[in-house]
């Protein structure tokens, strides 16, 4: 417990000078700073070599913090007593008067916020006086982080801080629902939407290739391994790991589960573990067989769809 309230004293105190730090949530590893100020936000940018066109989303504790900077609406609301704290992202207008740096949403009037649920995460929140705007810790279109050593694997000594939270638990990046006017999906992620629809008592829609770039981070290349990726393969072809999602009888060698019982909740949860897995084995090509396209299993083969355009 001393450890706990170490860690999060040690963490608060970079925040508050300013600097970035990684945070462990449930869906992947955050890479955080003040959202209040622009020069904590600018590091972000920096460090992760992201676009500044391509916003990031804000974290906080819980709704009193947040109705100082968006406004709300009753489909809100309702997701939020279901769903949050966890792996869902709302976009929400923003106040004139909000205190969020316009760095973070490229001076647009919209916000991206979330409630994360991993207890370091919340933890910490609490303990601050300003939100947190957090991008998946890993150099933009690279794969994300779910454990520390991953985060210290794509950024080395350049962060100050990484909290260790263990491995993430759900292992994808949260899903992603516009609400400013009808509700639209603007990414697959930790949240099946059958939940979200069943909530709303409507069929929503769903926008994840936007022409428009509304979600400028669903640009086609992401989530890339380093190495050439093939989804739907039926066998490998020579010197190619191969991926399989349930165990069965194989005359391969270059294998690798992603779960061995075809649950997709597990495969999503070692998917990024298993791609970086798989590339320090020395891989210079990866396969990777048909997953189901349900539930997150559509979340999964929206990111493998864009790891494979290397
Ligand atoms: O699970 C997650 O969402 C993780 C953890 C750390 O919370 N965060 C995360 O952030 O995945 P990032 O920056 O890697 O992805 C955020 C996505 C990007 O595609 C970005 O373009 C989109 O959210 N986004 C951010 N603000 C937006 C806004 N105001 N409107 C539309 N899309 C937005
Ligand atoms: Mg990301």
């Amino acid at each position: 417990m001393k450890s706990l309230q170490s860690n999060i004293k040690k963490a608060k105190k970079y925040l508050d000078q300013n600097h970035c730090i990684s945070v462990p949530s449930e869906t992947v590893y955050g890479l955080a700073a003040n959202a209040y100020s622009n020069v904590a936000v600018k590091k972000i940018f920096k460090l992760k070599k992201r676009p500044s066109n391509n916003p990031l989303i804000v974290h906080y504790y819980d709704l009193n913090k947040l109705k100082e900077d968006c406004y709300i609406n009753d489909s809100f609301i309702k997701l939020y007593n279901k769903f949050s704290p966890g792996p869902i992202t709302f976009v929400l207008k923003l106040k004139k008067e909000s205190k969020i740096s316009k760095l973070v949403t490229n001076k647009q009037k919209n916000l991206a916020v979330r409630f994360p649920k991993h207890r370091l995460f919340k933890k910490l929140l609490k303990n601050l006086n300003y939100p947190l705007a957090a991008p998946s810790a890993n150099i933009s279109t690279k794969l994300s982080s779910v454990e520390a050593s991953d985060v210290k694997d794509e950024f080395g000594s350049k962060i100050k801080y990484v909290m260790n939270g263990g491995r993430c638990k759900i292992g994808v990046e949260s899903t992603i629902l516009n609400l400013i006017n009808k509700p639209t999906i603007l990414r697959f992620g930790g949240l099946e939407i059958s939940k979200i629809e069943r909530v709303l008592k409507k069929k929503i829609s769903i926008n994840v290739n936007p022409k428009k770039k509304i979600s400028p981070g669903q640009f086609p290349l992401h989530y890339s391994p380093g190495v050439p990726l093939r989804t739907n393969a039926k066998k490998p072809n020579i010197n190619e790991a191969f991926v399989l999602i349930n165990k069965r009888k194989i005359n391969f060698k270059n294998y690798y589960y992603l779960s061995k019982k075809k649950n997709l909740n597990q495969a999503a949860k070692n998917l990024y573990s298993l791609l970086r897995k798989i590339k320090k084995d020395g891989y210079k090509m990866i396969a990777i067989e048909k997953i189901p396209n349900v539930g997150i299993g559509k979340t999964i083969n929206d990111r493998l769809k864009r790891a494979s355009k290397y």
